[in-house]
């Protein structure tokens, strides 16, 4: 896969590392330097490779299984008019997972083994969605809240250093900020609305405080892969600093509806910083590993998909040939 690239492979203590010509490293962190973008067919470190692989991979996968959530509501959105905005927006997310699939595979990995690890289990993707969307007014939080946090993630990740995730980054960025528009005002119709409907929101929020917490991944001191992304420029900030500016831009407007917030110990300090209680780290770990409420049910759903949109594939990459539709 990775050809004309010149790697060795070394086993230091145990752990497996490629040592790359250092003159090419070199010439690669100059041009990372000076803010250029890294483009498919350049010389690019081993590790510069992996790394984006799995990240846009899981990215990727994110998306696809990111729909499921509120897809579940799209029979019963209230209304026509929410039906029809959720439908289109179910369908962007959808959209993007192929932008990244595409993003992912110029990299070398074929969309096939990607969708094979994430079926299997082997890929991950991003803990948020391992919840179930209870009510309503969970898709109306997901649809602002988490599409909050990953316009935070995607416009600072835009600005890296790899030219197609960057480009795919960009195209999201406009539709995920039509979604937020969307989840915030469906949140506002709740939050505004009757007794009832303001007790399902602050329920929701409830709920989904703590993966909206992880969903930034763990913080800096435990973060596995940042100091070799920010180096590389392919991640724009830490975890806690998105973090951060998540808490700086929304709790304010979660407030402005007189939502409760469930951390008692939520607040800016003197220094411009947001402090609050630690989410439960071990529920993130056991939800990102595959032991959240939701897993089994999401990866079921993507496998029957997978299977029964097998002779769609087929037919579109052998047009000539005659396939009989299976029946259901
Ligand atoms: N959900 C699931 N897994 C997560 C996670 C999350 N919210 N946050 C971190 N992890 C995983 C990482 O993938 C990594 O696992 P791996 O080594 O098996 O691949 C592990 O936890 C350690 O975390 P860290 O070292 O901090 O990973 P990272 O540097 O890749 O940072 C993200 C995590 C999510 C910030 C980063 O991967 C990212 O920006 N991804 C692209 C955006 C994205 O996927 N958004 C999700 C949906 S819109």
């Amino acid at each position: 896969m990775y050809g004309s690239l010149s790697i060795v492979e070394y086993d230091n203590h145990g752990k497996k590392y490629h040592e790359e010509d250092p003159k090419k490293l070199a010439e690669f962190e100059a041009r990372i330097e000076r803010g250029e973008k890294i483009e498919p067919m350049d010389w690019m470190p081993y590790e510069y490779r992996r790394q984006l692989i799995r990240m846009i991979e899981q990215h990727a996968h994110s998306e696809i299984i990111g729909a499921l959530p509120e897809g579940t509501w799209i029979t019963r959105a209230p209304g026509f008019k929410r039906k029809l905005a959720l439908l289109a927006k179910v369908q962007d997310e959808v959209g993007h997972a192929q932008l990244l699939y595409s993003a992912a595979e110029t990299l070398g990995k074929s969309r096939e083994e990607m969708i094979n690890d994430l079926i299997s289990g082997k890929s991950k993707y991003s803990n948020v969605f391992n919840y179930p969307a209870v009510t309503w007014a969970d898709s109306a939080i997901i649809a602002w809240l988490i599409d909050a946090g990953a316009i935070i993630n995607q416009v600072t990740n835009a600005k890296g250093s790899y030219g197609p995730y960057c480009r795919a980054l960009e195209r999201i960025c406009y539709e995920e900020s039509f979604h937020l528009k969307y989840g915030y005002d469906n949140v506002v119709h709740l939050a505004t609305g009757t007794p009832t409907q303001r007790q399902m929101v602050q329920e929701a929020l409830n709920r989904w405080w703590t993966p909206i917490m992880h969903f930034f991944g763990p913080p800096d001191k435990a973060s596995v892969h940042s100091e070799i992304l920010m180096k590389w420029q392919v991640k724009m900030a830490s975890n806690d600093a998105m973090r951060q500016e998540f808490l700086n831009m929304y709790v304010p407007k979660i407030w402005e509806l007189e939502l409760v917030i469930p951390d008692p110990n939520l607040k800016k300090n003197s220094n411009g910083v947001w402090e609050y209680t630690e989410p439960d780290w071990d529920e993130f770990m056991r939800v990102i590993n595959g032991d959240g409420p939701c897993n089994k049910e999401r990866l079921a759903v993507r496998r029957v998909a997978e299977e029964k949109g097998r002779w769609v594939r087929k037919a579109l990459l052998s047009p000539t040939e005659k396939y009989v539709t299976p029946l259901a």
